[in-house]
């Protein structure tokens, strides 16, 4: 059985609400991904892609509608709750990578287990030295962010965002004004897109293989 990763029921989001320049952005989405599924989310500027992805985030609530994770309804739980869930359960990846600059490549991909066990162990680095290898950065473990390209920069940052095994990735990428939903048990970034979701005006208009 492939057990829903994430589930939106008739989301709404509204900016400024209450105030007289209140706007609806999000017009009721539903949406299921199931685990493993690498999904794109694209669609015209202004439609609403990063507002979609900061609700599946958790990084903003909806105004209304539900987000549940793994079953979870993370429209039923306070702030420390949501922190939590988010830290148990999604990987983030930015385009500004926001890696820690006086941390080396492997303490910053050790950080969120860190965090989550409260602090480090060799396991953790192991684990840590692993992903690092998987994205072919194994000889830049020690190295400061400073020290490291663009690109192996962003590759520190996909090696962070597995470090908890999320079942859930989530990739913002502004420069092509597209994002990237990438749900996987598997850490191994699949490199092909089984779906598109595509967003106009705050409405799911394409949701097609
Ligand atoms: N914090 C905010 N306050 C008020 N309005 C906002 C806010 N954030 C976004 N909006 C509005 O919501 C709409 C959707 O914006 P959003 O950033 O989600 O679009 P997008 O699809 O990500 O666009 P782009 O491709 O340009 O990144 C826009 O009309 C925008 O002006
Ligand atoms: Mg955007």
């Amino acid at each position: 059985m492939s057990a829903g990763v994430l589930s939106l029921a008739d989301v709404h989001k509204s900016y400024n609400v209450g105030t007289p320049v209140e706007a609806e952005v999000l017009h009721g989405i539903h949406l299921e991904l199931a685990a493993g599924e690498f999904v794109a989310l694209v669609g015209p500027s202004g439609s609403g892609k990063s507002t979609l992805l900061n609700v599946i985030g958790l990084l903003e609530r909806p105004t209304s509608g539900r987000v549940s994770i793994q079953s979870e309804d993370a429209t039923a739980l306070d702030d420390a709750g949501l922190t939590r869930l988010r830290g148990r359960s999604l990987g983030f990846v930015f385009q500004f990578h926001h890696l820690i600059p006086a941390f080396t490549a492997l303490e910053n991909v050790m950080m969120p287990l860190v965090i989550e066990r409260g602090r480090p162990d060799p396991e953790m680095r192991e684990r840590a030295m692993g992903l690092l290898d998987a994205v072919g950065l194994s000889a830049a473990a020690g190295k400061k962010p400073a020290q490291l390209s663009g690109g192996m920069q962003q590759r520190v940052a996909i090696a962070r965002a597995l470090a908890v095994r999320p079942p859930l990735v989530l990739r913002f990428n502004e420069q092509h004004g597209s994002a990237f939903l990438i749900v996987t048990h598997d850490p191994r970034l699949a490199a092909r897109c089984d779906r598109k979701i595509e967003l106009v005006d705050g409405t799911i208009v394409g949701n097609a293989r």
